[in-house]
Protein backbone atom coordinates (compact mmCIF):
# COMPACT_ATOMS: atom_id res chain seq x y z
CA UNK A 1 0.00 0.00 0.00
CA UNK A 2 1.06 3.28 -0.91
CA UNK A 3 0.56 6.28 1.33
CA UNK A 4 -1.30 9.22 -0.01
CA UNK A 5 1.60 12.11 -0.35
CA UNK A 6 0.99 14.81 2.03
CA UNK A 7 0.86 18.16 0.70
CA UNK A 8 -0.20 21.48 1.33
CA UNK A 9 -0.72 24.32 -1.01
CA UNK A 10 -1.80 28.13 -1.28
CA UNK A 11 -2.90 30.12 -3.96
CA UNK A 12 0.38 32.11 -3.83
CA UNK A 13 2.34 29.33 -5.80
CA UNK A 14 -1.40 28.81 -7.76
CA UNK A 15 -2.16 32.07 -9.04
CA UNK A 16 0.01 33.93 -11.91
CA UNK A 17 2.94 36.25 -10.75
CA UNK A 18 0.87 39.26 -12.83
CA UNK A 19 -2.29 39.03 -10.86
CA UNK A 20 -2.28 42.31 -8.98
CA UNK A 21 -2.70 41.52 -5.44
CA UNK A 22 -6.37 42.43 -3.41
CA UNK A 23 -5.62 43.17 0.19
CA UNK A 24 -9.19 42.67 0.59
CA UNK A 25 -9.41 39.32 0.24
CA UNK A 26 -8.18 35.69 1.60
CA UNK A 27 -4.94 33.72 1.14
CA UNK A 28 -5.92 30.34 0.21
CA UNK A 29 -4.56 27.07 0.53
CA UNK A 30 -5.68 23.33 0.37
CA UNK A 31 -4.13 20.95 2.60
CA UNK A 32 -4.96 16.95 1.86
CA UNK A 33 -3.81 16.36 5.81
CA UNK A 34 -6.43 15.22 8.76
CA UNK A 35 -8.19 18.39 9.39
CA UNK A 36 -8.29 17.48 13.29
CA UNK A 37 -4.51 18.21 12.90
CA UNK A 38 -4.63 21.82 11.37
CA UNK A 39 -2.57 24.28 13.73
CA UNK A 40 -5.16 27.05 13.25
CA UNK A 41 -7.54 29.33 15.22
CA UNK A 42 -10.87 27.82 13.81
CA UNK A 43 -11.60 24.73 12.69
CA UNK A 44 -14.67 24.95 10.92
CA UNK A 45 -17.24 21.88 10.00
CA UNK A 46 -19.59 21.84 7.51
CA UNK A 47 -22.38 19.83 8.88
CA UNK A 48 -25.37 18.35 6.99
CA UNK A 49 -28.25 17.02 8.72
CA UNK A 50 -27.09 13.52 8.17
CA UNK A 51 -23.22 14.42 9.46
CA UNK A 52 -24.99 14.90 12.78
CA UNK A 53 -25.81 10.87 13.18
CA UNK A 54 -23.07 10.20 10.98
CA UNK A 55 -19.12 8.98 11.68
CA UNK A 56 -17.43 11.65 9.68
CA UNK A 57 -15.39 14.75 11.20
CA UNK A 58 -17.88 15.58 13.63
CA UNK A 59 -17.50 11.92 15.55
CA UNK A 60 -13.86 11.91 15.24
CA UNK A 61 -13.87 15.19 16.89
CA UNK A 62 -16.46 14.75 19.28
CA UNK A 63 -14.15 11.65 20.45
CA UNK A 64 -11.13 13.55 20.81
CA UNK A 65 -12.53 16.86 22.57
CA UNK A 66 -14.53 13.94 25.13
CA UNK A 67 -17.99 14.30 24.11
CA UNK A 68 -17.48 18.47 24.33
CA UNK A 69 -18.97 19.00 20.80
CA UNK A 70 -22.11 16.84 20.85
CA UNK A 71 -23.16 18.09 24.25
CA UNK A 72 -22.83 21.88 22.78
CA UNK A 73 -24.65 20.71 19.40
CA UNK A 74 -27.57 19.45 22.12
CA UNK A 75 -27.05 23.05 24.27
CA UNK A 76 -27.05 24.99 21.33
CA UNK A 77 -29.99 22.89 19.73
CA UNK A 78 -27.81 22.92 16.29
CA UNK A 79 -29.86 21.40 13.87
CA UNK A 80 -27.46 21.72 10.74
CA UNK A 81 -30.19 24.44 9.44
CA UNK A 82 -28.46 26.53 6.26
CA UNK A 83 -26.77 29.15 7.55
CA UNK A 84 -26.85 27.80 11.19
CA UNK A 85 -23.51 27.87 13.25
CA UNK A 86 -21.97 26.88 16.59
CA UNK A 87 -18.79 27.87 17.80
CA UNK A 88 -16.97 26.16 20.95
CA UNK A 89 -13.40 26.17 22.66
CA UNK A 90 -11.34 23.07 21.73
CA UNK A 91 -9.57 23.29 25.80
CA UNK A 92 -6.78 21.64 24.14
CA UNK A 93 -8.56 18.76 22.68
CA UNK A 94 -7.63 19.91 19.29
CA UNK A 95 -4.54 21.91 17.73
CA UNK A 96 -7.05 23.96 16.68
CA UNK A 97 -7.84 26.82 19.47
CA UNK A 98 -11.54 26.52 18.64
CA UNK A 99 -13.74 24.17 16.74
CA UNK A 100 -17.24 25.80 14.40
CA UNK A 101 -20.26 23.74 12.98
CA UNK A 102 -22.03 25.39 10.36
CA UNK A 103 -25.25 24.21 8.72
CA UNK A 104 -25.76 22.92 5.02
CA UNK A 105 -29.35 21.67 5.86
CA UNK A 106 -29.71 18.72 3.56
CA UNK A 107 -26.02 18.43 2.76
CA UNK A 108 -23.49 19.75 0.79
CA UNK A 109 -24.31 17.33 -1.90
CA UNK A 110 -27.65 18.69 -2.11
CA UNK A 111 -29.31 21.25 -4.50
CA UNK A 112 -27.14 22.61 -6.98
CA UNK A 113 -23.75 21.18 -6.90
CA UNK A 114 -21.49 23.67 -4.49
CA UNK A 115 -24.43 26.10 -3.72
CA UNK A 116 -24.30 24.71 0.20
CA UNK A 117 -20.90 24.80 0.11
CA UNK A 118 -19.70 28.14 -1.42
CA UNK A 119 -22.91 29.23 1.77
CA UNK A 120 -21.18 27.33 4.18
CA UNK A 121 -17.79 28.50 2.95
CA UNK A 122 -18.51 31.92 3.81
CA UNK A 123 -20.24 31.69 6.81
CA UNK A 124 -16.87 29.87 8.03
CA UNK A 125 -15.03 33.43 7.30
CA UNK A 126 -17.17 35.51 9.00
CA UNK A 127 -17.00 33.17 11.75
CA UNK A 128 -13.30 33.69 11.60
CA UNK A 129 -13.92 36.99 11.61
CA UNK A 130 -16.77 37.90 14.46
CA UNK A 131 -14.30 35.90 16.80
CA UNK A 132 -11.13 37.12 15.49
CA UNK A 133 -9.25 34.27 14.65
CA UNK A 134 -6.93 35.06 11.62
CA UNK A 135 -6.38 31.64 10.52
CA UNK A 136 -8.88 29.32 10.00
CA UNK A 137 -9.77 25.64 9.05
CA UNK A 138 -12.42 24.61 6.38
CA UNK A 139 -13.76 21.02 5.72
CA UNK A 140 -16.90 19.28 4.88
CA UNK A 141 -18.15 15.99 3.89
CA UNK A 142 -19.48 14.71 0.67
CA UNK A 143 -20.64 17.15 -2.12
CA UNK A 144 -19.80 17.53 -5.48
CA UNK A 145 -16.92 15.43 -7.01
CA UNK A 146 -13.36 16.60 -4.87
CA UNK A 147 -12.09 19.23 -7.14
CA UNK A 148 -15.28 21.15 -8.16
CA UNK A 149 -16.16 20.77 -4.62
CA UNK A 150 -13.05 22.54 -3.31
CA UNK A 151 -13.31 25.31 -6.40
CA UNK A 152 -16.51 26.32 -4.95
CA UNK A 153 -15.74 26.62 -1.26
CA UNK A 154 -12.63 28.31 -2.30
CA UNK A 155 -14.69 30.74 -4.09
CA UNK A 156 -17.36 30.74 -0.66
CA UNK A 157 -14.47 31.84 1.25
CA UNK A 158 -13.07 34.32 -0.41
CA UNK A 159 -16.39 35.75 -1.60
CA UNK A 160 -17.25 35.37 1.88
CA UNK A 161 -13.59 37.65 3.19
CA UNK A 162 -15.18 40.36 1.01
CA UNK A 163 -15.77 43.65 2.08
CA UNK A 164 -16.33 47.19 1.40
CA UNK A 165 -15.53 49.15 4.50
CA UNK A 166 -13.32 52.04 2.67
CA UNK A 167 -15.79 54.87 3.90
CA UNK A 168 -15.90 53.48 7.39
CA UNK A 169 -14.35 56.07 10.07
CA UNK A 170 -15.85 54.37 13.12
CA UNK A 171 -14.91 51.13 15.24
CA UNK A 172 -16.44 48.87 12.06
CA UNK A 173 -12.91 49.87 9.92
CA UNK A 174 -10.77 48.11 12.67
CA UNK A 175 -12.23 44.32 12.11
CA UNK A 176 -9.51 42.30 11.48
CA UNK A 177 -9.49 40.51 8.23
CA UNK A 178 -8.68 36.75 7.99
CA UNK A 179 -5.15 36.08 7.41
CA UNK A 180 -5.51 32.96 6.04
CA UNK A 181 -8.05 29.84 5.32
CA UNK A 182 -7.19 26.63 4.72
CA UNK A 183 -9.52 24.03 2.94
CA UNK A 184 -9.20 20.12 3.55
CA UNK A 185 -11.71 18.69 1.11
CA UNK A 186 -12.84 15.52 1.40
CA UNK A 187 -11.29 12.69 -0.76
CA UNK A 188 -9.03 15.40 -1.94
CA UNK A 189 -8.19 15.46 -5.57
CA UNK A 190 -4.57 15.21 -6.39
CA UNK A 191 -1.93 18.49 -6.03
CA UNK A 192 -2.52 19.46 -9.42
CA UNK A 193 -6.31 19.34 -9.53
CA UNK A 194 -6.07 21.68 -5.97
CA UNK A 195 -4.19 24.04 -7.59
CA UNK A 196 -6.47 24.54 -10.74
CA UNK A 197 -9.38 24.52 -8.60
CA UNK A 198 -7.57 27.27 -6.63
CA UNK A 199 -6.48 29.16 -9.64
CA UNK A 200 -10.11 28.93 -11.17
CA UNK A 201 -11.25 30.61 -7.63
CA UNK A 202 -8.84 33.08 -7.61
CA UNK A 203 -9.74 34.60 -10.92
CA UNK A 204 -13.61 33.75 -10.58
CA UNK A 205 -12.96 35.88 -7.25
CA UNK A 206 -11.28 38.77 -8.47
CA UNK A 207 -13.69 39.50 -10.96
CA UNK A 208 -16.63 38.91 -8.89
CA UNK A 209 -14.87 41.33 -5.91
CA UNK A 210 -13.86 44.14 -9.14
CA UNK A 211 -17.67 43.89 -10.17
CA UNK A 212 -18.76 44.56 -6.07
CA UNK A 213 -16.65 47.64 -5.81
CA UNK A 214 -17.88 48.91 -9.08
CA UNK A 215 -21.32 48.63 -8.02
CA UNK A 216 -20.63 49.46 -4.37
CA UNK A 217 -19.10 52.90 -5.02
CA UNK A 218 -21.70 55.69 -4.90
CA UNK A 219 -22.53 56.90 -8.56
CA UNK A 220 -20.91 60.51 -7.55
CA UNK A 221 -17.53 58.31 -7.61
CA UNK A 222 -18.77 55.53 -10.22
CA UNK A 223 -19.18 57.99 -12.71
CA UNK A 224 -19.40 56.31 -16.82
CA UNK A 225 -15.77 57.82 -17.01
CA UNK A 226 -14.44 56.27 -13.99
CA UNK A 227 -16.04 52.90 -14.70
CA UNK A 228 -14.06 52.96 -18.56
CA UNK A 229 -10.93 54.18 -17.03
CA UNK A 230 -11.39 51.30 -14.50
CA UNK A 231 -12.27 48.56 -16.65
CA UNK A 232 -9.52 50.10 -19.63
CA UNK A 233 -7.03 49.53 -17.05
CA UNK A 234 -7.67 46.49 -15.84
CA UNK A 235 -8.50 44.97 -19.79
CA UNK A 236 -5.27 46.45 -20.94
CA UNK A 237 -3.12 44.50 -18.27
CA UNK A 238 -4.74 41.53 -18.99
CA UNK A 239 -4.06 41.90 -23.05
CA UNK A 240 -7.85 42.96 -23.78
CA UNK A 241 -7.89 46.04 -26.49
CA UNK A 242 -9.79 48.34 -25.26
CA UNK A 243 -12.10 50.93 -27.25
CA UNK A 244 -14.07 53.75 -25.30
CA UNK A 245 -16.28 56.10 -27.50
CA UNK A 246 -17.34 59.33 -25.63
CA UNK A 247 -20.31 61.53 -26.61
CA UNK A 248 -18.83 62.36 -29.73
CA UNK A 249 -18.06 59.52 -31.11
CA UNK A 250 -21.34 58.27 -30.38
CA UNK A 251 -23.26 60.70 -31.73
CA UNK A 252 -21.02 60.07 -35.33
CA UNK A 253 -21.79 56.27 -35.00
CA UNK A 254 -25.99 57.28 -34.44
CA UNK A 255 -26.43 55.70 -31.18
CA UNK A 256 -29.32 58.21 -30.65
CA UNK A 257 -31.49 56.07 -28.10
CA UNK A 258 -27.96 55.57 -25.74
CA UNK A 259 -27.58 59.44 -26.22
CA UNK A 260 -31.06 60.63 -25.64
CA UNK A 261 -30.80 58.83 -22.25
CA UNK A 262 -27.48 60.52 -21.71
CA UNK A 263 -28.79 64.04 -22.97
CA UNK A 264 -29.99 65.08 -19.37
CA UNK A 265 -27.03 64.35 -17.44
CA UNK A 266 -23.77 66.51 -17.00
CA UNK A 267 -21.70 63.28 -16.66
CA UNK A 268 -20.07 62.64 -19.95
CA UNK A 269 -21.26 58.86 -21.30
CA UNK A 270 -18.99 56.69 -22.03
CA UNK A 271 -19.37 53.52 -24.75
CA UNK A 272 -17.08 50.93 -23.20
CA UNK A 273 -15.97 48.06 -25.76
CA UNK A 274 -13.42 45.39 -24.07
CA UNK A 275 -12.08 42.76 -26.79
CA UNK A 276 -10.50 39.15 -25.94
CA UNK A 277 -9.08 37.92 -29.20
CA UNK A 278 -7.29 34.90 -28.43
CA UNK A 279 -4.69 33.76 -31.50
CA UNK A 280 -7.01 30.50 -31.60
CA UNK A 281 -10.49 30.83 -31.06
CA UNK A 282 -14.13 28.54 -30.91
CA UNK A 283 -16.48 31.26 -31.05
CA UNK A 284 -17.53 34.60 -30.84
CA UNK A 285 -19.42 35.86 -27.75
CA UNK A 286 -20.51 39.38 -27.25
CA UNK A 287 -21.13 40.73 -23.35
CA UNK A 288 -23.67 43.82 -23.16
CA UNK A 289 -24.55 45.21 -19.60
CA UNK A 290 -26.40 48.09 -18.72
CA UNK A 291 -24.64 50.58 -17.43
CA UNK A 292 -26.70 53.34 -15.83
CA UNK A 293 -24.51 54.86 -13.25
CA UNK A 294 -27.52 56.33 -11.89
CA UNK A 295 -31.32 55.96 -12.38
CA UNK A 296 -33.65 58.75 -11.21
CA UNK A 297 -35.95 58.00 -13.53
CA UNK A 298 -35.32 61.27 -15.40
CA UNK A 299 -38.39 63.14 -15.94
CA UNK A 300 -40.28 60.04 -15.22
CA UNK A 301 -39.05 60.38 -11.88
CA UNK A 302 -38.56 57.62 -9.64
CA UNK A 303 -39.69 58.76 -5.77
CA UNK A 304 -36.76 58.96 -3.08
CA UNK A 305 -37.47 55.01 -1.87
CA UNK A 306 -37.36 53.55 -5.92
CA UNK A 307 -34.17 55.68 -6.22
CA UNK A 308 -32.74 54.95 -3.41
CA UNK A 309 -30.15 52.05 -4.60
CA UNK A 310 -30.07 53.25 -8.08
CA UNK A 311 -26.28 53.26 -8.07
CA UNK A 312 -26.96 49.71 -8.76
CA UNK A 313 -28.40 50.62 -12.40
CA UNK A 314 -24.70 49.84 -13.72
CA UNK A 315 -24.67 46.05 -12.10
CA UNK A 316 -24.44 44.60 -15.27
CA UNK A 317 -21.93 46.63 -17.10
CA UNK A 318 -19.78 45.45 -14.05
CA UNK A 319 -20.73 41.98 -14.20
CA UNK A 320 -19.69 41.68 -17.97
CA UNK A 321 -16.33 43.72 -17.58
CA UNK A 322 -15.09 41.51 -14.84
CA UNK A 323 -16.06 38.30 -16.48
CA UNK A 324 -14.53 39.38 -19.70
CA UNK A 325 -10.94 40.12 -18.18
CA UNK A 326 -11.39 37.27 -16.42
CA UNK A 327 -12.04 35.56 -19.19
CA UNK A 328 -8.74 37.13 -20.44
CA UNK A 329 -6.96 36.54 -17.73
CA UNK A 330 -7.31 32.72 -17.73
CA UNK A 331 -6.58 32.87 -21.86
CA UNK A 332 -9.95 31.01 -22.84
CA UNK A 333 -9.91 30.38 -26.49
CA UNK A 334 -12.86 32.19 -27.43
CA UNK A 335 -13.43 35.74 -28.58
CA UNK A 336 -15.33 37.71 -26.06
CA UNK A 337 -16.51 41.20 -26.46
CA UNK A 338 -18.05 43.23 -23.37
CA UNK A 339 -20.06 46.18 -24.35
CA UNK A 340 -21.48 48.97 -21.84
CA UNK A 341 -23.02 51.66 -22.66
CA UNK A 342 -22.69 53.97 -19.44
CA UNK A 343 -24.60 57.09 -18.62
CA UNK A 344 -26.49 58.49 -15.67
CA UNK A 345 -30.49 58.90 -16.41
CA UNK A 346 -31.09 62.59 -15.16
CA UNK A 347 -33.94 65.43 -15.16
CA UNK A 348 -33.15 68.24 -16.31
CA UNK A 349 -33.42 71.35 -18.73
CA UNK A 350 -31.51 69.39 -21.69
CA UNK A 351 -33.73 66.10 -20.86
CA UNK A 352 -35.29 63.64 -23.33
CA UNK A 353 -38.86 63.83 -22.75
CA UNK A 354 -41.86 62.38 -23.09
CA UNK A 355 -43.39 62.33 -26.86
CA UNK A 356 -39.76 62.35 -27.83
CA UNK A 357 -38.96 60.25 -31.25
CA UNK A 358 -35.53 58.92 -31.20
CA UNK A 359 -33.44 57.13 -34.25
CA UNK A 360 -31.55 54.24 -32.99
CA UNK A 361 -28.42 52.45 -34.05
CA UNK A 362 -29.96 50.54 -36.57
CA UNK A 363 -32.15 52.93 -37.73
CA UNK A 364 -35.43 51.98 -36.13
CA UNK A 365 -37.48 55.22 -34.57
CA UNK A 366 -38.66 54.66 -31.07
CA UNK A 367 -41.38 56.74 -29.28
CA UNK A 368 -40.63 57.15 -25.51
CA UNK A 369 -43.49 57.19 -22.67
CA UNK A 370 -41.89 56.68 -19.89
CA UNK A 371 -38.26 58.07 -19.66
CA UNK A 372 -37.41 55.66 -16.70
CA UNK A 373 -37.51 52.89 -19.09
CA UNK A 374 -34.11 53.95 -19.79
CA UNK A 375 -31.81 50.63 -20.01
CA UNK A 376 -33.45 49.25 -22.96
CA UNK A 377 -32.81 52.35 -25.11
CA UNK A 378 -29.13 52.08 -24.16
CA UNK A 379 -28.99 47.99 -24.21
CA UNK A 380 -30.89 48.60 -27.51
CA UNK A 381 -28.04 50.82 -29.59
CA UNK A 382 -24.88 48.50 -27.57
CA UNK A 383 -26.69 45.66 -28.87
CA UNK A 384 -26.67 46.88 -32.73
CA UNK A 385 -22.97 47.94 -31.60
CA UNK A 386 -22.82 43.89 -30.87
CA UNK A 387 -24.57 42.42 -33.91
CA UNK A 388 -21.64 44.14 -36.06
CA UNK A 389 -19.22 42.28 -34.45
CA UNK A 390 -21.21 39.02 -35.88
CA UNK A 391 -20.88 37.30 -33.00
CA UNK A 392 -22.00 33.31 -32.87
CA UNK A 393 -23.48 34.52 -29.36
CA UNK A 394 -25.16 37.52 -26.99
CA UNK A 395 -25.82 37.71 -23.99
CA UNK A 396 -26.92 40.62 -22.18
CA UNK A 397 -27.27 41.48 -18.19
CA UNK A 398 -29.31 44.18 -17.14
CA UNK A 399 -31.04 45.53 -13.60
CA UNK A 400 -33.83 46.18 -15.72
CA UNK A 401 -37.42 45.81 -14.41
CA UNK A 402 -39.14 46.28 -11.10
CA UNK A 403 -41.52 44.00 -12.51
CA UNK A 404 -38.99 40.79 -12.61
CA UNK A 405 -38.37 41.13 -8.90
CA UNK A 406 -41.72 41.05 -8.17
CA UNK A 407 -42.17 37.94 -10.47
CA UNK A 408 -38.86 35.98 -9.37
CA UNK A 409 -38.49 37.24 -6.27
CA UNK A 410 -34.90 39.37 -4.84
CA UNK A 411 -32.42 36.27 -5.42
CA UNK A 412 -33.06 34.91 -8.93
CA UNK A 413 -32.77 36.69 -12.15
CA UNK A 414 -34.96 35.92 -14.93
CA UNK A 415 -33.74 34.81 -18.24
CA UNK A 416 -35.27 35.41 -21.82
CA UNK A 417 -33.84 34.62 -25.14
CA UNK A 418 -35.18 33.27 -28.63
CA UNK A 419 -32.87 30.71 -28.87
CA UNK A 420 -32.99 27.31 -26.75
CA UNK A 421 -29.52 25.78 -27.15
CA UNK A 422 -27.78 28.92 -26.10
CA UNK A 423 -30.49 29.67 -23.03
CA UNK A 424 -30.25 26.11 -21.89
CA UNK A 425 -26.41 26.24 -22.49
CA UNK A 426 -26.25 29.63 -20.12
CA UNK A 427 -28.66 28.04 -17.36
CA UNK A 428 -26.50 25.01 -17.02
CA UNK A 429 -23.15 27.07 -16.79
CA UNK A 430 -25.44 29.24 -14.16
CA UNK A 431 -26.56 26.61 -12.09
CA UNK A 432 -23.03 25.40 -11.80
CA UNK A 433 -22.29 28.32 -10.22
CA UNK A 434 -24.97 28.11 -7.79
CA UNK A 435 -26.60 31.42 -9.12
CA UNK A 436 -30.40 31.34 -9.08
CA UNK A 437 -31.94 31.78 -12.65
CA UNK A 438 -35.20 30.68 -13.99
CA UNK A 439 -36.19 31.35 -17.18
CA UNK A 440 -39.13 33.25 -18.46
CA UNK A 441 -41.11 33.56 -22.23
CA UNK A 442 -41.61 35.97 -24.30
CA UNK A 443 -44.88 35.99 -25.34
CA UNK A 444 -45.37 37.31 -29.06
CA UNK A 445 -48.62 39.21 -27.93
CA UNK A 446 -47.24 41.11 -25.36
CA UNK A 447 -45.08 43.04 -28.35
CA UNK A 448 -48.36 44.56 -29.40
CA UNK A 449 -47.85 46.88 -26.31
CA UNK A 450 -44.85 48.32 -27.79
CA UNK A 451 -46.52 49.22 -31.30
CA UNK A 452 -46.57 52.97 -31.36
CA UNK A 453 -48.70 55.05 -34.02
CA UNK A 454 -46.12 57.45 -34.93
CA UNK A 455 -42.95 55.58 -34.58
CA UNK A 456 -41.38 51.62 -35.32
CA UNK A 457 -41.82 51.02 -31.52
CA UNK A 458 -42.82 52.99 -28.00
CA UNK A 459 -39.90 51.98 -24.97
CA UNK A 460 -43.18 50.66 -22.89
CA UNK A 461 -45.81 48.65 -23.00
CA UNK A 462 -48.78 48.25 -20.08
CA UNK A 463 -47.65 47.88 -16.59
CA UNK A 464 -48.21 43.67 -16.36
CA UNK A 465 -45.46 41.53 -17.43
CA UNK A 466 -43.13 44.57 -17.34
CA UNK A 467 -40.54 42.14 -17.80
CA UNK A 468 -40.97 40.20 -20.31
CA UNK A 469 -42.19 43.66 -22.62
CA UNK A 470 -38.71 45.30 -21.66
CA UNK A 471 -37.56 41.46 -22.77
CA UNK A 472 -39.45 41.96 -26.09
CA UNK A 473 -38.48 45.04 -27.06
CA UNK A 474 -34.62 44.22 -26.66
CA UNK A 475 -35.67 41.04 -28.85
CA UNK A 476 -36.45 44.02 -31.84
CA UNK A 477 -32.09 45.01 -31.85
CA UNK A 478 -31.21 41.52 -31.94
CA UNK A 479 -32.23 40.14 -34.94
CA UNK A 480 -31.66 35.99 -35.96
CA UNK A 481 -28.49 36.16 -33.61
CA UNK A 482 -28.77 33.70 -30.51
CA UNK A 483 -29.49 35.90 -27.85
CA UNK A 484 -30.20 35.58 -23.83
CA UNK A 485 -31.34 38.72 -21.87
CA UNK A 486 -30.79 38.05 -18.28
CA UNK A 487 -32.25 40.45 -15.97
CA UNK A 488 -30.65 40.88 -12.63
CA UNK A 489 -32.72 43.85 -11.23
CA UNK A 490 -33.63 41.27 -7.83
CA UNK A 491 -29.95 39.72 -7.14
CA UNK A 492 -27.67 42.41 -7.99
CA UNK A 493 -27.55 44.03 -4.90
CA UNK A 494 -28.95 41.80 -1.47
CA UNK A 495 -30.17 43.56 1.63
CA UNK A 496 -29.08 40.47 3.79
CA UNK A 497 -26.02 38.75 4.33
CA UNK A 498 -26.45 34.96 3.26
CA UNK A 499 -22.17 33.14 3.52
CA UNK A 500 -20.54 34.05 0.70
CA UNK A 501 -23.02 37.39 -0.46
CA UNK A 502 -23.10 39.93 2.17
CA UNK A 503 -25.40 43.39 2.08
CA UNK A 504 -24.82 45.61 -0.96
CA UNK A 505 -23.76 44.62 -4.30
CA UNK A 506 -23.39 40.48 -5.05
CA UNK A 507 -21.61 40.62 -8.32
CA UNK A 508 -24.54 38.38 -9.81
CA UNK A 509 -23.61 37.35 -12.84
CA UNK A 510 -20.10 36.88 -12.68
CA UNK A 511 -19.13 33.45 -12.63
CA UNK A 512 -22.15 32.34 -14.20
CA UNK A 513 -20.71 34.31 -17.67
CA UNK A 514 -17.63 33.55 -16.99
CA UNK A 515 -18.36 29.62 -16.43
CA UNK A 516 -20.51 29.91 -19.70
CA UNK A 517 -17.08 30.96 -21.34
CA UNK A 518 -15.26 28.41 -20.14
CA UNK A 519 -17.80 26.06 -20.94
CA UNK A 520 -18.05 27.11 -24.58
CA UNK A 521 -14.43 27.15 -24.54
CA UNK A 522 -14.33 23.46 -23.47
N1 LIG B 1 -33.39 50.41 -13.18
C1 LIG B 1 -34.80 50.23 -13.19
C2 LIG B 1 -35.23 48.83 -12.80
C3 LIG B 1 -34.98 48.41 -11.38
C4 LIG B 1 -35.99 48.51 -10.43
C5 LIG B 1 -33.78 47.83 -11.00
C6 LIG B 1 -35.76 48.08 -9.14
C7 LIG B 1 -33.56 47.42 -9.71
C8 LIG B 1 -34.55 47.53 -8.78
C9 LIG B 1 -35.33 50.50 -14.60
O1 LIG B 1 -34.64 51.45 -15.34
C10 LIG B 1 -36.71 51.00 -14.46
O2 LIG B 1 -36.86 52.07 -13.92
N2 LIG B 1 -37.68 50.24 -14.92
C11 LIG B 1 -39.03 50.61 -14.83
C12 LIG B 1 -39.70 50.23 -16.12
C13 LIG B 1 -41.04 50.86 -16.32
C14 LIG B 1 -40.92 52.36 -16.43
C15 LIG B 1 -41.67 50.29 -17.56
C16 LIG B 1 -39.65 49.85 -13.67
O3 LIG B 1 -39.26 48.71 -13.40
O4 LIG B 1 -40.50 50.42 -13.00
MN1 LIG C 1 -35.30 53.40 -15.00
ZN1 LIG D 1 -32.70 51.72 -14.85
Amino acid sequence: MTLPLRWALGNGAAVSPSAEPDPAMLELAVDNGDPLDSQVDLLVIACGEADLAGAGHLERADLRLGGLLKRAITDERFRARPGQSLIAHTHGGLPAVRIGLVGVGAGAAAGAPGRALRIAAGTAVRLGVSVGAPRVAFTWTGGAGATAATEAAAEGARLGAYRFDKYLTDERSQTTSLAALTLYPPGPPDAAEAATALARAETATRAVARARDLVNEPAGVMTPARIADLAGGWGRQAGLVVEVLDRAACAKLGMGLFLAVAQGSAEEPRFVHLAWSPPTSRKRVVLVGKGVTFDSGGLSIKTNEGMLDMKTDMAGAAAVLAAAVAAAEEKLPIEVHALAACTENMPSGSSYKLGDVLRSLDGKTVEINNTDAEGRLTLADALTFGLRLQPDAVLDFATLTGACVVALGPYTAGVMGNDESLATAFLAAAEQSGEEMWRLPLPPRLAEQLKSEIADLKNTGERWGGALTAGLFLKEFVGNVPWVHVDIAGPASASKEQGHVGKGATGFGVISILNYLRRSAA
